[in-house]
């Protein structure tokens, strides 16, 4: 037994070494195992699954689109989402980049005269319906049927700007943006139905009107009630 001992002391005198102890103290290794062998686990994993992917879906991400896998792993794609946007700022600073505002699909403005505008009241069923209100055109199509067009009972309101009427609710003699005479709490009031349309979720904001501006000597228009 005192032999046996002794003899396994021997084995792990310095002069002996074992594998493993061999393996620590060799240089590039970690953790037993080294760099190498850690790199060819991970192709072999990444390519294990993207075979299985393929034998089971005919798609190397198991049928998930980028979009998706954007979603799921943002991780993945954060570094290159951010090289991406570090190399369009730098580029916009030279200004050959596109902005994001020009991917967009922006509508143009219109800049209509009042004579044009009238053009817009709703009777022809190819045009759509405007209306303006101190100067600001709103597409009104929307509600052509139940109050704009023809047979609609706000159809005074279509391809003019009205604003006065709004203020007053002289539906016959104030459809005219002729405002004077009017108090500022008056036409402050407007904006409630300005808000109205360009808030609205069918109506939207077009452009603006320009009006010939009202010759001063013009006389106010009549009070309605
Ligand atoms: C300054 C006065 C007024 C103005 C400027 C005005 C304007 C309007 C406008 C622009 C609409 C259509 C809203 C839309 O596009 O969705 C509307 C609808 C309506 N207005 Fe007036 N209005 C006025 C006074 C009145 C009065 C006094 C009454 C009631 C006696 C009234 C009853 C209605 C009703 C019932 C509707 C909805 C009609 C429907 O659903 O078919 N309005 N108004």
């Amino acid at each position: 037994m005192t032999e046996l001992r002794e003899r396994k002391k021997g084995a792990s005198s310095p002069s002996t070494v074992s594998p493993s102890q061999s393996l620590k103290k060799s240089p590039g290794t970690k953790g037993g195992f080294s760099c190498v062998s850690v790199l060819l686990a991970l192709v072999f994993v990444v390519g294990a699954t993207v075979s299985t992917s393929f034998v089971l879906t005919k798609s190397l991400t198991f049928g998930y689109s980028i979009r998706e896998l954007r979603q799921h792993i943002p991780i993945l794609f954060d570094a290159a989402k951010q090289s991406e946007t570090s190399a369009g700022t730098a580029s916009e600073t030279s200004g050959s980049a596109k902005k994001p505002a020009q991917n967009k699909v922006e509508k143009k403005l219109l800049t209509l005269t009042t004579e044009e505008l009238r053009q817009f009241d709703g009777k022809d069923p190819n045009k759509p319906v405007y209306l303006a209100i101190n100067g600001r055109v709103y597409d009104v199509t929307a509600g052509r049927e139940k109050y704009y067009g023809p047979d609609g009972g706000y159809n005074f309101f279509s391809g003019v700007d009205a604003a006065r009427a709004y203020i007053t609710g002289c539906f016959q003699t104030h459809l005219t943006h002729d405002l004077r005479g009017l108090t500022q709490a008056e036409i402050d009031s407007l904006s409630t139905w300005s808000d109205f349309y360009e808030n609205h979720d069918i109506y939207s904001y077009v452009g603006q009107v320009v009006h010939e501006p009202i010759p001063e000597d013009a006389p106010l228009p009549e009070p309605c009630t």
